[in-house]
């Protein structure tokens, strides 16, 4: 890494995160470490430039009281505490700098170059994977997301054919999902890529399950034991690409998380990993992958897509999935996507879906009684996906999806918009 650094340690604030993004929108690297640090961990650091430490009110970390080790201050790094004001440093804050205070900190006292961009980054990554790998060969499970793309992209530019990405269908894909992710890297990057159609597999392990979380567990295992025996079928792979974030690295720090749902990403990990990791965006926030992937030439739709679980549509289509019902939920999709870019509201509403529930209701298509499914509809605004509120949708736009829905959508007689908050409920049903 040849970018200059500033190191916060973390002595218990929530604001961790917050403060290294604000230094990394100045255009110098920042990174979160931990308070007990050794003074020789730190000085490997590459190009550190300043240290800062951040404490909360009372620079608690997990129920103890923590303070870092005094050699900190004698490694001739400027130094500035946040909160518990100590007399080693150059200088105590009660709060986190502003903008101002923060500048004159980072080129001020600690003179960093605002060397931190994309260019840079991939230039970086670029040398750093080809001295990782060297000639060896590098497995990707390519899901067609964000991250996975985005690695896919850097680990093909730094090595080339020596990449092969697996990308499997496991048929809960949206609408022409996997074309795409085979139109952009096999025809257009000239990737070598493995199309495994698996749907069939995964519907017939899933048919009459309808617990939710059988469901994902079915789905996630299932997963990698296609991966797998792709992997078997290669030859020589020693190293695995793996579409890890930083907020992933900071989180998996945390102790404190409760989890509601088994989360689950394709390309999880089998227990006996046998790989290498090659992890080249662990040090990025997702907007920063977001920037990383149309630096590095992806389309603009890959890069700016909205999240999408891991068991795709399989947790939209409620309760045991049946053909008829999973063709709905992806076809009122897909209409949902186009109106909402029509209306602009792709760029302003953070993750929008259709489900279908597993019930049906009366109604009367051509003067006749039907008795067919219900599509929901589910816009959210959320920062970090833990709380999330109802996006308030333009009427004329909502009766336009539904008429489209009601014409279009075989088996759907009934449209409902969802207007539940997260908390109580989930962003997705399932
Ligand atoms: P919930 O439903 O827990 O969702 O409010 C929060 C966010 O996480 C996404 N999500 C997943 N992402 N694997 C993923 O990679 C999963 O298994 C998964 N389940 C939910 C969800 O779409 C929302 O953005």
């Amino acid at each position: 890494m040849k970018q200059d650094m500033i190191v916060i340690l973390d002595l218990g604030s929530t604001e961790n995160t917050v403060l290294a993004r604000k230094i990394r929108e100045l255009g110098v690297y920042s990174e979160i470490h931990p308070h007990d640090i050794t003074a020789e961990a730190l000085k490997n650091l590459d190009n550190v430039k300043g240290v800062i430490l951040s404490g909360g009110e009372n620079r608690i970390v997990d129920g103890q009281a923590v303070e870092v080790s005094p050699e900190i201050y004698s490694c001739g790094y400027p130094v500035i505490a946040i909160n518990h004001p100590t007399a080693k440093c150059s200088q105590a804050l009660d709060a986190l700098p502003d903008e101002t205070a923060l500048k004159e900190f980072v080129f001020g006292q600690c003179k960093a170059q605002p060397n931190w961009n994309m260019k840079n980054f991939i230039e970086d990554q670029t040398e750093i994977i080809r001295q990782q790998v060297g000639s060896r060969k590098v497995l990707l499970a390519l899901s067609g997301g964000v991250d996975s793309s985005v690695v896919a992209a850097l680990l093909l530019k730094a090595i080339g054919r020596q990449l092969t990405c697996v990308h499997v269908n496991h048929g809960l894909m949206r609408k022409n999902e996997s074309e795409s992710v085979i139109d952009v890297f096999k025809n257009q990057l000239h990737a070598n890529l493995v199309y495994v159609d698996a749907s069939e597999r995964f519907l017939g392990k899933l048919e009459h399950v309808s617990d939710p979380e059988q469901k994902r567990k079915i789905i996630g295992k299932e997963f990698i034991r296609v991966f797998e025996e792709e992997a078997r079928k290669l030859d020589g792979i020693e190293c695995l690409g793996q579409g890890t974030i930083y907020p992933d690295i900071i989180e998996s720090g945390t102790k404190t998380a409760k989890m509601v749902k088994s989360h689950h990403n394709v390309g999880g990990l089998p227990e006996d990993l046998q790989f290498e990791l090659v992890e080249p965006l662990k040090q990025l926030f997702k907007d920063e992958v977001r920037s990383c992937g149309i630096e590095l030439g992806l389309p603009a739709n890959m890069v700016y897509r909205q999240p999408f679980p891991g068991p795709g549509l399989g947790v939209r289509c409620l309760g045991a999935i049946t053909r008829d019902r999973l063709k709905a939920v992806r076809e009122s999709d897909a209409i949902l996507r186009e109106e909402f870019e029509k209306a602009g509201l792709d760029k302003k509403v953070w993750q929008y879906f259709t489900v279908v529930p597993d019930f049906k209701s009366v109604g009367m298509k051509n003067h006749a009684r039907c008795f067919e499914y219900t599509v929901i509809i589910r816009a959210i605004n959320t920062i970090d996906a833990m709380t999330a509120s109802v996006e308030k949708i333009d009427w004329d736009v909502l009766e336009r999806i539904t008429a489209r829905i009601l014409n279009e959508v075989e088996n759907v007689n009934r449209v409902c918009y969802d207007m539940s908050p997260k908390p109580p409920s989930t962003i997705e049903f399932e």
